[in-house]
């Protein structure tokens, strides 16, 4: 069975993140096609990426990395919850996915993005940067409004259709987590 990681990409005090992971995993670990486990990569404590070597070269030196490494590696699929910040994903986000390369290599991966608009254009970013790491981007996307998933941009409410989104884009990164585990053992 695959298994799959719910990556709270926020860390700000008092994130909206939080609940929206919790949420996401809530439903994720009603089904029985995967193992699903979530990650806040706040409790890593990852400091501005500080490894000499670049990280596709594999040679780690940090122990705050070999132990986000050792995480990462667990998994065949990830589900990346990030917010929109400047049009983006977070800084933080960003930067726990750099410390790594073959960690993330020949997965699958989906986004749950929140902000004004859905937090669209910070998962378009992100998209860009699963290629570079030779990570599949699944085509459903969940995309939560600060204007009618939130109450007063604070209180996680999610709209009703949500969940089947969030199903839906479950059942594409199982699929392809599964499918590319034959591309890992070749
Ligand atoms: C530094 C910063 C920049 C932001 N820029 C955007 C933005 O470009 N577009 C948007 O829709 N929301 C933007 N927002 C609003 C965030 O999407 C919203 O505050 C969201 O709750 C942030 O996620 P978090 O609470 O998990 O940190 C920004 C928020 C912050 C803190």
């Amino acid at each position: 069975m695959p298994k799959i990681a719910i990556i709270l990409g926020s860390t700000r005090p008092g994130r909206n993140g939080a609940a929206v992971a919790q949420w996401v995993f809530d439903i994720a670990r009603r089904r029985t096609d995967a193992e699903y486990e979530l990650v806040d990569i706040d409790d890593y404590r990852l400091p501005l990426l500080d490894e000499a070597v670049p990280p596709s070269l594999g040679q780690y030196a940090q122990p705050h990395t070999r132990t986000w490494a050792e995480k990462i590696a667990s998994f065949d699929g990830y589900v990346f919850i990030t917010p929109e910040y400047n049009h983006s994903t977070s800084g933080a986000l960003k930067n726990a996915i750099d410390f790594l390369y073959a960690e993330w290599n020949n997965k699958a991966a989906g986004f749950v993005g929140y902000g004004s608009a859905g937090g669209t254009r910070a998962v378009e970013h992100l998209r860009l940067v699963m290629a570079e790491l030779q990570v599949a981007d699944v085509r459903a996307q969940v995309a939560l409004s600060l204007f009618t998933d939130f109450e007063n941009f604070s209180t996680f409410t999610p709209a009703e259709h949500q969940t089947e989104a969030v199903n839906t884009l479950l059942d594409q990164v199982v699929s392809w987590s599964t499918a590319l585990a034959t591309v890992r053992a070749a």
